[in-house]
């Protein structure tokens, strides 16, 4: 059995003083939470975050990392880096970076690969923009997406890395792909997975939805059976919103 995962990806959002409220907010109501819980904060939080999260089930994340170890990069962050602060997932190939900073499949598998030979735990998004949907390319842009972003780790390093499955016309939109699309591309993704590294792997590898997904549709999405957790954008901002969606179950 996969263990869900739920991750709240803040984006551009929020103070250190903003982001250390989430213990007083954020940490009792989730403290039994079945489901993994991370935050996905922008790194002037990470300080912020670990020290309120001390102690807590809620893990650090971060929305993005450079694929050299050190060096002339201006504006980027290493896994080393990250790690030093605490961090322990890391976003990478959010579709904002794919549209917005140049963000390419083979950028998003030399982030992947340094990622997992740090040990740091990457949430790689995938996702179709709406015409590709509409034209009825979906199922061949996830399995690209997610084939080029895995490229040259092992099974046993894919087994380790969580997918998030985000349709683009879904983001920050408030249109949620129907539970039963985003069981189907998910099951796309896991049987892409299953050609690639066995079915052991394809078993084991935690898949998410993110898109809009919010207190009042995650028990439909979290019900079908191939998606093991969400990568929640707006709803993960109010502590009370996040916490319905992290306790979908209770
Ligand atoms: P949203 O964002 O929940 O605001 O749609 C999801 C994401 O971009 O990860």
């Amino acid at each position: 059995m996969r263990k869900p995962i739920i991750a709240g990806n803040w984006k551009m959002n929020k103070t250190p003083e903003e982001a250390a409220e989430l213990r007083r907010a954020l940490v009792p109501a989730v403290k039994d939470a079945t489901c993994d819980v991370v935050v996905c904060v922008p790194a002037v939080c990470f300080g912020a975050v670990k020290a309120a999260a001390e102690g807590s089930n809620i893990r650090l994340g971060a929305q993005n990392v450079h694929f050299a170890p050190s060096g002339a990069y201006t504006g980027e962050l290493s896994v080393g880096m990250l790690k030093a602060c605490g961090v322990e997932y890391v976003v990478i190939g959010h579709s904002e970076r794919r549209q917005y900073f140049g963000e390419t499949d083979k950028t998003v598998n030399l982030r992947v690969k340094a990622a997992v030979a740090g040990g740091l735990i990457p949430i790689l998004c995938v996702g179709e923009l709406k015409d590709e949907r509409e034209s009825g390319y979906t199922d061949a842009i996830v399995e690209y997406q997610t084939r080029m972003a895995l490229s040259g780790l092992t099974a046993e390093q894919v087994t380790n890395v969580v997918i998030a499955y985000e349709p683009v016309w879904a983001i920050g939109t408030g249109l949620t792909a129907t539970d039963e699309q985003a069981n189907e591309t998910i099951g796309v993704i896991r049987k892409a997975i299953g050609r690639l590294y066995g079915a052991a792997v394809a078993d084991a590898v935690r898949i998410q939805y993110g898109g809009s997904m919010n207190p009042g549709n995650v028990k439909g999405l979290m019900a079908q059976p191939e998606i093991d957790g969400g990568l929640i954008g707006g709803a993960s901002l109010k502590a009370p919103d996040f916490t319905a969606v992290v306790r979908y179950d209770a």
